[in-house]
């Protein structure tokens, strides 16, 4: 009852016409998969070339990121609005890597939210530990802090058009992917804070994807659990045909 939601991070990869290309590869591969949604997510200065290259097709393309005000003196930053014009439909928030380099925080994050809902967007907003806090046994604490901070917030209407994406921090990029059991445990863990804050009704339509090394060769697995309702994918979503493989899988 799930729709999934394969949705490719390509980060700071790939110039325009390295974009033209992977569509030109990409979008054949996928034209059948109405099995689920599918979204990319290029950096913001492709947008305009992604954005017509999936003209007629089922692919649609996000941001990275936006910033929360909707215009102003801002040196660098991008508005939902801005965004929305441009042809975007998805936008990732509060990824780890903007966690982590950018000082993005809870409190951010839902500034950021609110304002991709306000321009008609719709936010992935990423949560997830970082090794330490695995290992140190602070998943479930950490979870919980980052959805009662960033997300709970949210109006019910708000929380309705949002998704999830679990990432855990020492999965991304390292090669090192969560078992489908992990994943399973982390998702039922959102899901439950979802229940509680909102209703059963809104927790079980929420859709949360996993991401960190999601590959051709573990999606199968991952999307064998019934918690999982879809990828975000880094590395594995620059090439057209391992991509398709994902959304195929
Ligand atoms: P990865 O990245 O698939 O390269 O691990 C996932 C992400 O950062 O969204």
């Amino acid at each position: 009852m799930r729709t999934p939601l394969m949705a490719g991070n390509w980060k700071m990869y790939k110039t325009v016409s390295e974009t033209r290309a992977f569509f030109e590869a990409f979008s054949p591969l996928v034209a059948k998969s109405t099995h689920c949604e599918i979204a990319i997510c290029p950096p913001a200065v492709n947008l305009a070339a992604a954005v017509d290259a999936v003209r007629g097709t089922r692919i649609a393309i996000g941001a990275q990121n936006l910033f929360w005000e909707k215009l102003g003196a801002y040196t660098g930053e991008i508005s939902g609005a801005m965004l929305k014009a441009a042809g975007c439909t998805w936008v990732i928030i509060g990824h780890s890597e903007r966690r982590q380099y950018f000082g993005e925080t809870d409190e951010t994050v839902l500034k950021r939210t609110r304002a991709a809902l306000e321009a008609g967007l719709q936010p992935i907003v990423c949560v997830g530990e970082r090794i330490e806090q695995r290992e140190a046994g602070q998943t479930e604490t950490v979870l919980r802090e980052q959805f009662a901070n960033g997300i709970a917030p949210l109006t019910p209407d708000a929380f309705e058009r949002i998704v999830i994406a679990y990432e855990p921090v020492w999965a991304i990029g390292t090669g090192k992917v969560a078992t489908p059991e992990m994943a399973a445990d982390a998702h039922r863990l959102l899901r439950q804070q979802a229940r509680s804050t909102f209703g059963t009704e809104a927790a079980l339509r929420l859709r949360i994807l996993y991401g960190g090394s999601v590959k051709p060769d573990n999606i199968r697995g991952l999307m064998a659990q019934t918690e999982i309702d879809g990828a975000l994918v880094g590395g594995a979503s620059l090439d057209p045909v391992g991509f398709a493989s994902i959304v195929n899988f």
